[in-house]
């Protein structure tokens, strides 16, 4: 039963090349497939050249011996395969990188141990509206990606819509990807950063573009005011324990850009870059103990606050929808 679960997830799962949700995606899964087939035959077609070397009487086998069987067989065929892959993925490759037709929507993602900075581009001369760890994009309009990187090597991966692209210090890499149908897929960073690298996960959600517009226009809103005042004694204490210092909350005094920018904190579906739900246990949790659940991740735990105010910033991080 296991291995038919892992069947269905490698072609239906959200985190899968083989199970491509866009053109980009589809081009790279195609070729997969392509070199995957031309494999296997060659595999079979050489087991049964060996096997007839091996089993037909010795009057019938010479011609493999033969001088012209070697340089077809072991010069002009890998040669000429070889030549037709190497220019069908450059065709293809090229295709990766151009935007066909309309301006393309500009995101730059910032790689952080262990986190992904994400900032939306302005196209009428605004700020950049940042975020953090989950990226919202339209269903249908190509996506140009800017990828760098604030420390060291990470790489930016959702196999679902696009190939697989490093961020680089003193690099800015391009990646352009669109998404066909609204969804969530799982993208996770591919290179290794250090002791947190394999919990360094996001989300892409892919919106109709009425339902991305509407996003962006909440996005753009600066925290909303605590509605309970147990959210406003949380608001309290998150401004009053210096938790501003790393984290910006627009609209409040807590402006650091070290952390995630917790603006709308609540409206999203993951916390700690798409390890845990995001919920009022599971923010309480992280603020107590961020180093238990994300071992060496660059947030401290803060074990200072007692049940009921840890309870109290959980509860106001939760309301900022
Ligand atoms: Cu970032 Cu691995």
């Amino acid at each position: 039963m296991e291995g038919i679960a892992i069947l269905d997830e490698l072609f239906t799962g959200v985190q899968s090349a083989l199970a491509p949700r866009g053109p980009n995606a589809e081009g790279i899964a195609t070729l997969s497939w392509i070199m995957f087939a031309g494999a296997g035959l060659i595999f079979l077609l050489v087991m049964a050249l060996l096997a007839f070397a091996l089993l037909a009487p010795p009057g019938r086998r010479g011609w493999l011996a033969d001088r012209r069987m070697v340089i077809a067989g072991g010069i002009v065929f890998p040669v000429v395969v070889l030549s037709a892959l190497l220019v069908y993925g450059l065709a293809l490759a090229r295709g990766l990188v151009s935007v066909p037709g309309e301006a393309p929507l500009e995101i730059h993602v910032v790689g952080e141990q262990f986190w992904w900075r994400v900032r939306y581009e302005a196209d009428d001369g605004r700020e950049p509206l940042v975020t953090a760890n989950e990226i919202h994009i339209p269903v249908g309009r190509p996506v140009r990606f800017t990828l760098t990187t604030a420390d060291v090597i990470h790489s930016f991966w959702v196999p679902s819509l696009a190939g697989k692209l490093d961020m680089i210090p003193g690099q800015a890499n391009r990646l352009v990807l669109k998404a066909d149908r609204p969804g969530v897929y799982r993208g996770q960073c591919a290179e290794f950063c250090g002791a947190a690298h394999a919990l360094m996960a996001f989300e892409v959600v892919a919106h109709a573009p009425e339902a991305f517009e509407d996003w962006l226009r909440a996005e753009r809103q600066p925290a909303r005011a605590p509605p309970t005042t147990f959210q406003a004694r949380g608001r309290d204490l998150f401004i009053q324990s210096g938790c501003g210092a790393c984290h910006r909350v627009r609209g409040t005094s807590a402006d650091g850009d070290l952390g995630p920018d917790l603006t709308h904190i609540g409206s999203r579906r993951s916390i700690a870059a798409g390890i845990y739900p995001n919920n009022r246990g599971t923010l309480a949790g992280w603020i107590a103990s961020s180093q238990h659940l994300k071992p060496n991740n660059k947030m401290p735990s803060f074990p200072v606050f007692s049940g009921e105010d840890l309870r109290a910033i959980a509860a106001y991080l939760e309301g900022l929808k």
